[in-house]
């Protein structure tokens, strides 16, 4: 994986956010001004004073060399000095190693922050103001140049942590197991010894030169939940044996929600379990199938009947998959990103807002968003005891009347509708007001989703579907109802009919 470098202007909190960083990547942090420091023997206003600008730069370029290592030096948090880029040299260095993000913040932040610290930025020295808004203009173009960047204003460094992963696409999940979930090219797979990819044949023919370059036996499935079952299952441990894999192989999954079960089960269960990575391909097993760590096939009774929790070592998504994914399947993965942006963040809901179009040209974005809201759920209850609840969202009524329709309705189509009335009931029992409901239904018709419960379907049907769905003999259902956008509350309801109604 690669290095992240956080860049900017002084005063923008590199170290502090690098630091929290690193940690909640578990990964070392390195301050670049520290090291040349070290390496000097002293302070950097002493090497600026004694040896001059242009000196300092020289060492700051030899320091970001050997931080930065050979190429399969361990993965750093690197924050870099304000102007450590302005080589071209140094900026192709840290762009050919690594991810640079750019912190940026109004002059009155920088001001604020760095004024009660005048003797540590010689190139600031003598009036602030004058010297920082010199400095600001001088390196703008310098600074738009990188493609990521965050604004820092107005947030604490643990937001601003969050915000930068988000950006970056970086996280790691502590939850039945470690792992990373990264939002990048397939340069980020680890150099795997004895492994073997699974993917299903849509992707093998929509992808065979990206499998290709890989350079990994692949075993190829028939597309489909209809394949979602123990005689595939049963073919992937023959492969695995027959391909040599023994316990300290890892199996990649490469494909949506049907591949990244069935593979990761099929690993949770070769040898007493062995080492999985997702690589998810549709929209859905980005946001959602992938994290969490479930697996599993169906029964002829049902879907999902057997299963076993096992986290891969690595979720890696790459938005570039999504490009051939047929638009059904595209729209219908949006619906869980509408779902993510109404449990906790009201950007990505808005951002959604701007219509189908808009999130086709902005997919990276729209995963790296998704992801995040499903990963701090995991975190916060990684046993789904109580608020991982709240991604049911939708499901309650969604599931049902996915088995009312037999599965013509997708998945998330399915949940659209859920969603819809889910919000409708949450507004007449007055919990969300009415414009809730319409920013919902509204947002779901600009993603060409679907808001109302077919005529054709029974309501008799979908409230017995409700029932059985849940605990049979339970006297209520527990709903996660939205409240406002960004905000669901879990709420146990026993008159179902007053929900369709
Ligand atoms: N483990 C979990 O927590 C979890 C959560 C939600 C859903 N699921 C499971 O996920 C499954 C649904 O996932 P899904 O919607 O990804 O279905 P899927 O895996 O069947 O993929 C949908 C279709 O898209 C094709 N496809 C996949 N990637 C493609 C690409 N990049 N280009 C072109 N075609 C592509 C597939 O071949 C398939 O035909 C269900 O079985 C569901 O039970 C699991």
């Amino acid at each position: 994986m690669t290095h992240i470098f956080l860049y900017g202007p002084p005063g923008t909190g590199k170290s502090t956010i690098g630091k929290i960083i690193a940690d909640n990547l578990k990964i070392p942090f390195i301050d670049l001004d520290r090291v040349i420091e070290t390496n000097a023997g002293k302070t950097i206003p002493e090497i600026m004073e004694s040896q001059g600008e242009s000196a300092f730069r020289d060492l700051e370029s030899k320091a970001l060399q050997e931080t930065v290592g050979h190429a399969f030096s361990v993965t750093k948090v690197i924050a870099l000095g304000g102007g450590a880029l302005l080589r071209e040299e140094n900026k192709h260095f840290a762009q050919a190693n690594g991810t640079v993000l750019v912190l940026m913040a109004e002059l009155n932040t920088l001001l604020e922050r760095l004024q009660n610290k005048p003797n540590e930025r010689p190139l600031l020295a003598g009036d602030l103001k004058s010297k920082l808004t010199a400095l600001l203009e001088k390196r703008k173009e310098h600074y738009e140049s990188f493609p990521l960047k965050i604004y820092v204003d107005n947030k604490t460094a643990k937001q601003n942590a969050l915000k930068a992963q988000i950006k970056l696409g970086r996280h790691h999940l502590s939850a039945m197991g470690e792992y990373d979930v990264v939002v990048g090219d397939l340069s980020n797979l680890p150099n795997l010894q004895n492994t073997i990819i699974v993917t299903d044949e849509n992707i093998a023919k929509h992808h065979s030169k990206t499998i290709q370059d890989l350079k990994i036996k692949t075993i190829v499935v028939p597309a489909g939940e209809e394949h979602k079952n123990l005689e595939t299952v049963h073919r992937l441990w023959k492969s695995f044996l027959e391909n040599g894999l023994d316990r300290k192989s890892t199996v990649i999954a490469l494909g949506g929600g049907v591949i990244g079960d069935m593979t990761g089960f099929a690993a949770s269960t070769y040898m007493r379990g062995i080492d999985w990575i997702g690589v998810p391909t549709t929209l859905l097993s980005m946001v959602d199938a992938s994290l969490g760590g479930k697996t599993g096939f169906d029964l002829p009774e049902g879907k999902n009947l057997i299963g076993a929790f096992h986290p891969p070592k690595l979720v890696l998504a790459d938005a570039q998959f999504l490009k051939t994914l047929p638009e059904r399947e595209l729209i219908s993965g949006m619906a869980e990103v509408v779902k993510h942006g109404i449990i906790s963040d009201p950007e990505l809901f808005e951002r959604c807002n701007n219509g189908l179009d808009w999130v086709k040209e902005n997919l990276e974005e729209i995963v790296k968003r998704a992801m995040a809201v499903k990963i701090k759920v995991i975190e916060d209850d990684p046993y789904e005891k109580n608020i991982r609840a709240k991604l049911n969202l939708g499901h309650t009524v969604g599931h049902a009347v996915e088995l009312v329709s037999k599965f013509d309705l997708r998945h998330g189509e399915a949940i659209a509708i859920g969603m819809a009335v889910e919000a409708n009931y949450s507004a007449r029992v007055g919990l969300a007001s009415r414009s809730v409901v319409e920013a919902i239904e509204s947002v779901l018709k600009k993603l060409h989703l679907p808001t109302q419960i077919p005529t054709e379907l029974s309501k008799e049907e979908i409230i017995k579907a409700m029932r059985v769905d849940k605990k049979k003999n339970a006297k209520s259902i527990r709903f996660a109802l939205p409240v406002e956008i960004g905000k669901v509350e879990l709420v146990d309801v026993d008159d179902l009919e007053a929900v369709l109604n």
